[in-house]
């Protein structure tokens, strides 16, 4: 591995201040996450945080995850969200100057609390400070795990580093833990909108300053079965020599299948893509950009109308009813803007989480021919790197 890296240093900085007993310099442990801070809140909430709080976030270090998911966390290492930090905040050239400057920020401030460490940073409080501790990790997609009061303490209990191994945890211990760590905020296997959802927060940029500056609105070919069955996938909870095709920890407690898994994640990822885009389209007031975003929102609307054509449900039949009338002034910016299309960001999150919870994706079979047009996605580092033919 590269050393001199920012990750490495931020590790080592990192274990150090963990190693240390708690002074009072020491930044306190993060708080729990209130309800409102996460996806699984109430969408229709104002207010809510488009990132995981800092303050909540531990770190892929700190929080110890390699300790009892060491595949996870190597297959992570290997990923382009790991390098993001090291790409795109820690040198001041090309692009991200050109980017950071447009919206006038440091260089220091890149690596600290900056928007573009939202995207391409993990957050955290260090020592009082918001410091970025790695690229986009666990945290950026699990929920922030919040030191002593948050997920991550109750997540842990049952393990065979532990005195009491996973396979002697009892039935009605699993469920109240599981039941305790979604209050607090984590966004687990079964959530599949959720998750899509959180790949969304940062896979689609709703800044217009920084789209006007060249940065791309969204990741163009972002598909949501696609994008995490390549670099991404990390199914290694029963057997850490296997990268399972479907979250192995859920298809035990599920019995559940990869190819119906993987229709709901499609229907599910294109209403999270949607929502995002909706949300970003009514906090834009750049003439410039609109359009930009108009058209992803046809283009999402038209991906719909094929797949409803294909596999009709009354979720996503509602969905294109509430899009279909919007499109003639989707691209030209209306007083009423925000209001009418966070509704109906509001509706497609809505019909989206009805639509997970009553499909088991067995009725969908005709969508099979449309998912495997995008093969699992991997960056161009991530092939040069390691599946070079
Ligand atoms: C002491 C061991 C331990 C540590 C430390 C730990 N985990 Fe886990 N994790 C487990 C066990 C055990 C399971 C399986 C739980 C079960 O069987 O319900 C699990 C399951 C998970 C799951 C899958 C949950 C689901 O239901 O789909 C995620 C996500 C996860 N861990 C993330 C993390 C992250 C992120 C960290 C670090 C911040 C972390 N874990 C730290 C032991 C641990
Ligand atoms: C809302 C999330 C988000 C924010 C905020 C964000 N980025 Fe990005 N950025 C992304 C994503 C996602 C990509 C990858 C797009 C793709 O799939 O090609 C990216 C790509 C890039 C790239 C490589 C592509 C290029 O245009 O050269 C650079 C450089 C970059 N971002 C710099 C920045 C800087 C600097 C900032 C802050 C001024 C910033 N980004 C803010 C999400 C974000
Ligand atoms: C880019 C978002 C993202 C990041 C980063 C991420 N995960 Fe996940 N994780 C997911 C998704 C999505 C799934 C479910 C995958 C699926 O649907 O096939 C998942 C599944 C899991 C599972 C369940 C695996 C199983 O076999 O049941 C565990 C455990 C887990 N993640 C732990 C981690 C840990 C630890 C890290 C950090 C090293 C991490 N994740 C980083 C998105 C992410
Ligand atoms: C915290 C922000 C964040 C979250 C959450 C996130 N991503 Fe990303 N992702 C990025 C950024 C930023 C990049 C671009 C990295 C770069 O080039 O600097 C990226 C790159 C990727 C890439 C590599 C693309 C390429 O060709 O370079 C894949 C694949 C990917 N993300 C999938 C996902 C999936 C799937 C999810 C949700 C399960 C997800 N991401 C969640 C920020 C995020």
């Amino acid at each position: 591995m590269r050393t001199g890296t920012l990750t490495a240093a931020i590790i080592s900085a990192v274990f150090l201040a963990a190693s240390v007993p708690h002074s009072d310099s020491q930044a306190q442990p993060p708080a729990p996450a209130p309800a409102s801070d996460t996806a699984t809140g109430d969408d229709t909430a104002a207010g809510q945080s488009p990132h995981v709080d800092p303050q909540n976030v531990m770190g892929v270090f700190r929080g110890d995850c390699k300790k009892c998911h060491p595949s996870e966390v190597a297959a992570w290492m290997k990923t382009t969200h790991y390098q993001s930090s090291d790409l795109r905040l820690l040198s001041f050239k090309g692009n991200t100057q050109k980017y950071a400057e447009a919206l006038k920020i440091s260089r220091e401030d890149l690596l600290g609390d900056s928007l573009c460490a939202d995207c391409h940073g993990t957050k955290s409080v260090v020592n009082g400070e918001v410091k970025v501790v790695s690229g986009v990790s666990c945290e950026s997609c699990h929920g922030a795990s919040g030191g002593e009061g948050g997920w991550l303490s109750r997540h842990q209990s049952y393990h065979d580093s532990q005195p009491l191994p996973r396979n002697q945890e009892t039935p009605e211990h699993r469920a109240a833990r599981i039941a305790d760590c979604e209050a607090a905020g984590m966004i687990r296997a079964p959530d599949i909108f959720n998750q899509a959802q959180m790949c969304f927060r940062c896979h689609v940029v709703s800044n217009g300053d920084l789209i006007a500056a060249g940065h791309k609105m969204s990741s163009a070919a972002f598909e949501y079965v696609a994008w995490s069955e390549g670099e991404v996938r990390h199914n290694f909870l029963l057997d850490r020599t296997q990268n399972a095709k479907a979250p192995s920890l859920w298809q035990e407690m599920t019995n559940g299948s990869t190819e119906n898994r993987r229709r709901i994640k499609f229907v599910a990822g294109t209403l999270a893509q949607l929502e995002a885009m909706l949300r970003a389209r009514a906090e834009m007031k750049n003439p410039v950009v609109i359009p930009q975003i108009g058209g992803g929102i046809a283009a999402l609307n038209g991906k719909l109308a094929q797949l409803n054509a294909t596999a009709p449900t009354a979720e996503v039949g509602a969905i294109t009813g509430i899009i279909g009338p919007m499109l003639a002034t989707l691209f030209a910016p209306l007083p009423d803007d925000k209001a009418k299309y966070n509704k109906a960001a509001d509706d497609v999150a809505r019909h989206a989480r009805h639509f997970v919870a009553s499909h088991d994706g067995s009725k969908l079979a005709p969508l099979d021919t449309m998912i495997n047009l995008a093969p699992p996605h991997f960056s161009q580092q991530f092939r040069q790197k390691y599946l070079r033919e």
